[in-house]
């Protein structure tokens, strides 16, 4: 069986143009707040996208002015040139105003040509601006047939001849609203249409509700859907209908309705099924589980939304998609610009967004410029990257892979229906994926997918496809920092808040803030020498260069000898009279030694606004350390997470005969500590808010990533970088004999990665005969 050949480039089956807003850093926040109204030639005057707006959703301001037209009074004004393609009327009660209508109203109601208006019972009101119609003698009993039939009485008074199509829909029910335009926009709206999911009612009802045999109804909850000439056959007898009532199903009613007066049942087409799509599968509704679900993915209209704050999830899904592919349009119009460019032949300006797709469209010109490709499949990525030559795949790379492959399989089906054909995906059976830095990432994707034949005779087999992908970056984007200073570069051509953001963190940051108080706060058991060490540092880094820093010692005594806790007094206590005594605080705590209680205690010194160093007594500083710590960590927002350079033994590294510096960042020196999350700079305020170290914690170790949890957890942002302006130094470890077997084997073991790197102690080991090969004096 042979499938559809793949769009050809260099030589490749290409599935080009799968695209991928990577935005360096961050996107400009007004491109995120774009509303996407649908563009529809025809009702562009201009001709022209984007056109005039219904005034209800153009802007807040305007749609003040509809509620009030429409809901003081309930008096209608006529809008002189009011013309529109769909109207929709929500049935909605008094409980509801505050809850689905808003959660409507703010969703999916923007994505409607045309207007949406929300009926409910005399005498409501809502506190927001939405319009609302409160019809008069209707109330908010159930079954709600009296309110149906008089909304569509009101919508045939008001709008028969400004609208083309007219909805009905229920309140908690999500409608895509372009591509129900679009979806109409086949059918022809000057014959009586009613469209919706066609019903005959369930198993018990059958034969209850005065249907004929070959009768149905749209079922209200989906949604149904009227041409105006079905609404214009229908007003006239909607009276009649209201009071000639077979049973309390509203939609029957309405169904029975339009059978008799304009001749017609609902459609009786098991697409409408998937198109005004009921949600069976979640017993609760909402559409939590089922959101990717493929017929989630093609319906027009889903129901129930049980819950109003999930209008909003589904609404951010179905918005990212449409960015997608409105950034997918962006580049291929780059596409086109470059094509004809080529065609003009002229001295045009090269489009680097243009670039046909490719996955080699880098050229090296060394060899080591060559780029690497990763070997992946469903579980695992063997990467060239990584110490670790194979891990499993990360949550990212995993979401990164199922978007990859929902891409790919949507370009594959996007002519499925008129080929009478669709393929379906399996598996990935293996890939490749590479990140070529100036276009964008590529894969090369081995897929297990099934073909089937829906036309003629059923044809149901497995293939197996090569895909080649890439995706392209868009342009930087970038957001002015809230730090900028006062603009001075009135030469510049570029926003001076841009231009001062470009040039780096240094200069664009208030002068406040690259001077603030750091508090330090350091833990402290003995280790005499380390701390000499440590203040030794400190004095050249702030104390000698009056920087803005405060040090609290907290000292757990008990674990200390007496003459420990003499000499660190002293060290501390020489510091003090040196410089300002105030800036120095040693912190007396009983007990034996918790980290945890230390950070608890230190920070306890200081104030909500203060910014805080919880440091270790083995780390090596430098002055530009400082600077990071202020500018990395954001009161209420960012926690400053580094990682620092784990120094190996410098006896095993060179025998202790060369010298190690701070800069000898080099994998025979060190490795950088990854899973150390000790270091670690935030406000006090920021710590409070998440909970605090957790001081139930003994010793060392564990409190760190207990409070990293809680920060991932919050809503604040954590940054953690590489910080080559900390050390950690190496400290011999001791390990007690007397531990438990368990916790002595850990120790051996982590005693074990600090000696040395792998590649060094492996040298050692092949250094020594007796251990390699016994036999080699034998042999020889
Ligand atoms: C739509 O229906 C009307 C009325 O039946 C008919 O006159 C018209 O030709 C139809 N238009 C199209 C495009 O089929
Ligand atoms: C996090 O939530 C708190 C309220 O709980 C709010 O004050 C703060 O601004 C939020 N921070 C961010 C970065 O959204
Ligand atoms: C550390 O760096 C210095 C200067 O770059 C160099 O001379 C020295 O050999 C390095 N030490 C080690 C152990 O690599």
């Amino acid at each position: 069986m042979k499938m559809a050949k793949l769009k050809h480039n260099n030589g490749y089956n290409f599935l080009a143009g799968a695209i991928f807003g990577l935005c360096f850093g961050f996107i400009i926040s007004t491109w995120c707040r774009n509303k996407f109204i649908p563009c529809s030639p025809s009702f562009s005057k201009s001709g022209c996208c984007p056109r005039k707006l219904q005034p209800a959703f153009e802007t807040d301001q305007q749609s003040i002015t509809e509620t009030n037209k429409v809901i003081p009074n309930n008096v209608y004004i006529e809008e002189e040139d009011e013309k529109g393609f769909l109207f929709v009327g929500i049935m909605t009660a008094k409980k509801y105003l505050d809850s689905r209508v808003v959660a409507a109203y703010k969703t999916w109601a923007r994505s409607i040509n045309g207007k949406v208006i929300f009926f409910s019972s005399e005498g409501s009101h809502s506190t927001h601006d939405i319009p609302i119609v409160s019809l008069k003698n209707v109330d908010d009993s159930y079954p709600p047939q009296k309110k149906s039939f008089s909304m569509l009485k009101y919508m045939s008074d008001h709008y028969l001849n400004k609208y083309e199509w007219f909805m009905r829909a229920d309140d908690d029910v999500f409608i895509k609203g372009e591509i129900l335009e679009q979806f109409l926009r086949s059918v022809n709206s000057s014959r009586p249409q009613f469209i919706g999911q066609a019903g005959v009612g369930t198993k018990e009802e059958i034969g209850l509700l005065s249907l004929g045999s070959t009768d149905n109804y749209c079922m209200g909850g989906t949604g149904m859907v009227f041409s105006r000439e079905t609404l214009r056959l229908l007003a006239p007898h909607l009276k009649y209908c209201v009071n000639n009532l077979y049973t309390t199903h509203e939609d029957v009613e309405i169904g029975r309705c339009v059978r008799k007066f304009a001749g017609i049942p609902c459609t009786w087409s098991y697409e409408m099924q998937k198109l005004f799509y009921q949600n069976f599968k979640e017993y609760k509704g909402s559409f939590v589980d089922t959101l990717l679900d493929k017929e989630v993915q093609t319906a027009i209209t889903m129901h129930p939304i049980k819950e109003p704050i999930y209008q909003f999830r589904i609404n951010n899904h179905f918005s990212s998609t449409r960015i997608q592919q409105l950034r997918q349009k962006q580049l291929e119009l780059h596409r086109a610009i470059s094509e004809m460019n080529q065609v003009l032949n002229e001295n045009s300006p090269f489009d680097k967004y243009g670039l046909k797709p490719s996955v080699n469209s880098f050229i090296p010109n060394k060899a080591s410029e060559v780029i690497g490709w990763e070997f992946v499949n469903s579980k695992t990525v063997s990467s060239h990257l990584n110490v670790n030559p194979r891990k499993g795949l990360t949550s990212y790379r995993k979401d990164t892979m199922d978007d990859i492959v929902s891409e790919t399989m949507d370009i594959i089906n996007r002519n499925s229906r008129q080929r009478g054909r669709s393929i379906d995906f399996k598996e990935v059976l293996y890939g490749y994926s590479s990140i070529d830095p100036l276009n964008g990432p590529n894969y090369i994707l081995d897929i297990l997918l099934t073909y089937r034949k829906h036309k003629g005779k059923n044809v149901n087999v497995p293939v197996r496809r090569h895909a080649y992908l890439h995706q392209s970056f868009l342009k930087t984007q970038i957001t002015e920092s809230p730090l900028t200073s006062e603009p001075d570069d009135s030469n510049s051509q570029i926003s001076p808040h841009i231009f001062r953001a470009l040039r780096g963190p240094l200069q664009n940051t208030h002068l406040d803030k690259l001077h603030e108080t750091i508090h330090f706060i350091l833990p402290l058991a003995g280790k005499v020498r380390e701390f000499e060490r440590f203040m030794n540092i400190y004095e050249q880094i702030c104390l000698s260069r009056k920087e803005n820093a405060q040090m609290h010692i907290v000292l757990f005594t008990k674990n200390s000898s007496p003459e420990e806790v003499e000499e660190i007094l002293n060290i501390a206590g020489k510091y003090q009279k040196k410089y300002r005594s105030d800036l120095i605080e040693v912190i007396e705590a009983d007990g034996d030694f918790a980290r945890a209680r230390a950070l608890d205690l230190g920070a306890k010194q200081c104030a909500m606004d203060d910014l805080l160093f919880c440091v270790d007594v083995d780390i090596l500083l430098t002055r530009e350390a400082l600077t990071r710590i202020r500018l990395n960590t954001i009161q209420s927002t960012q926690i400053y997470y580094p990682i620092v350079f784990s120094q190996y033994d410098p006896s095993v590294i060179c025998e202790g005969l060369c010298k190690i510096g701070m800069t000898n960042f080099t994998a025979k020196v060190g490795y950088w500590r990854q899973f150390g999350y000790g270091i670690a700079a935030m406000y006090r305020s920021d710590l409070e808010k998440v909970g605090g170290y957790d001081i139930s914690i003994q010793g060392w170790g564990k409190e760190d990533v207990d409070l990293f949890e809680k920060f991932v957890m919050s809503n604040l942002t954590i940054f953690r970088a590489v910080d080559t302006g900390m050390i950690h130094a190496f400290h011999p470890v001791t390990c007690d004999i007397n531990l438990e077997p368990s916790q002595f084997q850990m120790c051996v073991g982590s005693k074990a990665t600090i000696l040395a790197s792998q590649y060094q102690l492996a040298e050692m080991v092949l250094g020594m005969k007796e251990v390699l090969n016994r036999n080699m004096d034998t042999k020889v």
